[in-house]
């Protein structure tokens, strides 16, 4: 089951973006920023040590959700990977090796360990997004999971449809048995998940 899983997240995930979703960054968007790369920099130290203040360090983390954290650890590490840098690199290992047994599968630290492993080239952390992957891959809606408007791991059916598109592809909240009723996909899970499996699919190619 779970292997056929995976084949579905791949094939879903490599065509419905084409034809299902828009992921243009809208045009009236300003992309352009004043600030040079030195400056942007500097933010960043600044923030990072701000931030830094609320380490706790027998957690492991800075207080802040377990998303928050992996969002922070991501963006240190693509500071590194901008700056060519390996500054942060033991500080990041010994972080995720603290919080690695606290993760329920959160596909937002599967993206954090990607980021690592671009920034380091570290394979444990491409292992590691690919554990975190399979194991949410599970909570994916298969093509015939929309079709049919049901999911083994739920009780409620659901729409086949969104907004005139199929909801294949989607990936619901991870959620212990209890919460077998709740049909939340969020974007937190959702675009991570998707990040990962297209960002593993290059790094294993
Ligand atoms: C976009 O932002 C830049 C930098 O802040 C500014 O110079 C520029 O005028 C903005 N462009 C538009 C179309 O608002
Ligand atoms: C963050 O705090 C920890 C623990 O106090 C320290 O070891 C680390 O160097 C700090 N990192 C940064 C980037 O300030
Ligand atoms: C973490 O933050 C919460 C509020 O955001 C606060 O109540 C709690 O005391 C903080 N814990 C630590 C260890 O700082
Ligand atoms: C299709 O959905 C129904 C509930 O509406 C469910 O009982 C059935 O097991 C589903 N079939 C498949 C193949 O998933
Ligand atoms: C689905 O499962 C949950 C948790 O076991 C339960 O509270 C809820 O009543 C179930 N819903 C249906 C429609 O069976």
């Amino acid at each position: 089951m779970t292997l056929m899983r995976l084949v579905f997240a791949l094939l879903v995930l490599w065509f419905v973006p084409l034809f299902a979703q828009d992921y243009s960054v809208p045009s009236q968007w300003n992309t352009s920023s004043p600030l040079s790369l030195d400056q942007r920099i500097h933010l960043f130290q600044g923030a990072l040590e701000a931030v830094n203040t609320s380490y706790d360090e027998t957690q492991g983390l800075i207080n802040m959700s377990l998303d928050e954290n992996a969002n922070l650890v991501s963006a240190i590490a693509i500071f590194d990977r901008i700056v060519s840098g390996r500054d942060n690199y033991d500080a990041i290992s010994e972080h995720i090796s603290r919080v690695r047994p606290k993760l329920i599968p959160l596909s937002m630290w599967g993206l954090t360990e990607i980021y690592s492993y671009r920034a380091y080239s570290d394979n444990l952390f491409l292992l590691d997004a690919k554990t975190i992957w399979e194991q949410y891959t599970p909570w994916m809606i298969t093509i015939q999971d929309a079709e049919n408007g049901s999911h083994p791991l739920k009780n409620v059916t659901f729409p086949s449809q969104c907004n005139g598109a199929s909801v294949a592809g989607g990936v619901f909240v991870y959620h212990e048995d209890e919460k077998i009723g709740s049909l939340a996909v969020i974007a937190s899970t959702q675009g991570a998940y998707m990040a990962c499996v297209q960002a593993i699919r290059y790094a294993l190619s």
